[in-house]
């Protein structure tokens, strides 16, 4: 069924989003125009690969939300779908929440996300309750289930709320369906309960898989279970977190959980918890398994605290990451972009041995859409560089530095001077290992980010820049000697 509220978004991305087609980023997913956060229901079907967004296409802010559908074939190239879903339904009138999919036994593609409703009390407070709902459809259309809300409070444990009860994250294990979904219990703080179906359609709650309990921030939100090299991992998004050292930075935070699901209480015993991105905008992760076993997670490129500093010039705010390949590396999980990106590889340049001391531009290498790895070691055996650093999209006014102290072992990037003429933060300092005094460091570039990953994937990190695209230079500087190797692709994608 197109109701209105559908048929108002469609019409309005017909007619409007042929016009911000020059501004989009190359190879990363925006809403074409308006609002985007959490990716929802990135999972194959029929052979590729689908992904929908939390989406208000009438403005550059937070609005109701609809679901923003895309799909592509490689996560490079992507195919932009008509809206999906609206808030159309009573029980859903004030948000399509996030969620996910999958694909049915009998071929249909189902969602499952979060409807919200408002309630105003008499004395003029809102109240708002979350249920979990479902649409069926067909890879483009989808109609929501009579029988929604398929779990409302009515299927919660005690203490359990029914005003924070969202994000589900569906998979098919067997012949049985499962789901985490993001609750907060009587302390305050968030908690992952696990749901379980036979067909999808009907649902009983099986346990609580993890508790917060007020440790690694408040309520917690977009949860993802998945299994990884031999671990359960859960990925989780946080509000309200405490900073911990360079690991954890304080307010909307991502981390996960790495250990092993007991698999009579159901419940996830933890070896080890760490950030997942250590950039500045990085939320919701979401992932899938591509028919050939790689776990590929895409998150919200984007924080909400800065969520209201925009570049006014665009239409569209808000984009995701890079899809990325997780795996676990000595109990850390680690993350590289998907090899699909190599064939988009253009012009090659290669330096190798480059003495670095004072700032040094090299011959071809600058760009903002790009694919880029420096490998830094010492330039004398005996005398380490006190610092190393890497300035781009820069022209005179404008820079974006990654530096790297071998002395505190840390990487610092700064976008103070990347394009916002706002007040927030703009730093982000976290440790990286160096083996062997050797430092690798990936950077991929495309128009309006900036994603860094430090040795082939240990850590991943995250930045949005607004800095005009004429400012497309290099620079390499030291304070002392270091050695480089630099390889550098433009990126070419039709
Ligand atoms: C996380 C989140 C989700 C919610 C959605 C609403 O970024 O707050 O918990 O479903 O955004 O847009």
């Amino acid at each position: 069924m197109r109701s209105k509220r559908l048929k108002k978004a469609r019409d309005f991305e017909s007619k409007y989003l042929p016009y911000t087609k020059s501004e989009q980023p190359v190879f990363h997913v925006t809403g074409g125009i308006g609002w985007i956060n959490d990716p929802n229901g990135f999972a194959p079907y029929k052979g590729e690969y689908h992904l929908f967004f939390q989406y208000y296409p009438y403005d550059t802010k937070w609005g109701p939300m609809h679901w923003g559908h895309v799909k592509t074939r490689d996560f490079i190239r992507w195919d932009r779908l008509p809206a999906a879903m609206a808030p159309d339904m009573d029980y859903d009138k004030d948000g399509c929440f996030s969620g996910s999919s999958v694909e049915l036994p009998d071929g249909r593609q189902l969602l499952m996300y979060t409807g919200v409703r408002n309630v105003r009390r008499r004395n003029g407070k809102i109240e708002y309750f979350q249920t979990q709902c479902l649409a069926v459809g067909d890879g483009t259309d989808y109609e929501k289930l009579a029988a929604n809300p398929v779990i409302d409070a009515s299927y919660l444990p005690e203490g359990a709320s029914a005003h924070d009860f969202r994000d589900p994250k569906i998979w098919r294990e067997g012949d049985r369906f499962y789901a985490v979904i993001a609750n907060r219990c009587d302390d305050g703080s968030g908690t992952i309960l696990l749901f379980e179906s036979e067909d999808a359609f009907h649902w009983k709650y099986v346990s609580l898989l993890a508790a917060c309990h007020n440790q690694y921030g408040r309520m917690w939100e977009c949860p993802d279970l998945i299994r990884l090299d031999g671990k359960d991992v859960l990925l989780i998004s946080t509000q309200e977190m405490n900073a911990v050292g360079l690991e954890f930075h304080p307010g909307n935070a991502n981390f996960c959980l790495i250990g092993e699901v007991d698999r009579k209480a159901q419940h996830l015993i933890r070896e080890s918890a760490q950030a997942i991105d250590y950039g500045l905008d990085f939320y919701a992760p979401q992932t899938l398994l591509t028919e050939d076993g790689r776990r590929v997670m895409i998150a919200w490129m984007q924080n909400w605290e800065t969520s209201i500093c925009k570049n006014e010039e665009l239409r569209f705010f808000g984009q995701m990451t890079l899809p990325r390949e997780l795996s676990l590396r000595n109990g850390r999980l680690c993350q590289n972009p998907v090899r699909e990106l190599d064939g988009y590889r253009g012009v090659r340049i290669d330096y190798r041995n480059v003495l670095i001391n004072g700032e040094t531009t090299l011959q071809g290498i600058n760009g903002r859409c790009l694919d880029m790895t420096v490998t830094i070691r010492p330039g004398n055996e005996n005398s380490m560089y006190k610092w190393f650093r890497l300035n781009v999209a820069k022209d005179g006014e404008h820079f974006t530095f990654i530096r790297y102290k071998p002395e505190t072992g840390t990487i610092k990037v700064d976008r103070t001077h990347s394009g916002f003429p706002h007040d927030i933060v703009n730093i982000r300092e976290f440790h990286v290992n160096a083996p062997d005094k050797e430092l690798k460091l990936r950077i991929v570039m495309d128009r309006y980010s900036l994603e860094l990953f430090v040795n082939d994937g240990e850590q991943a990190a995250s930045f949005v820049l607004y800095t005009p695209q004429q400012a497309e230079a290099i620079s390499f500087s030291a304070d002392g000697n270091a050695l480089i190797d630099v390889e550098k692709y433009e990126l070419v994608v039709h």
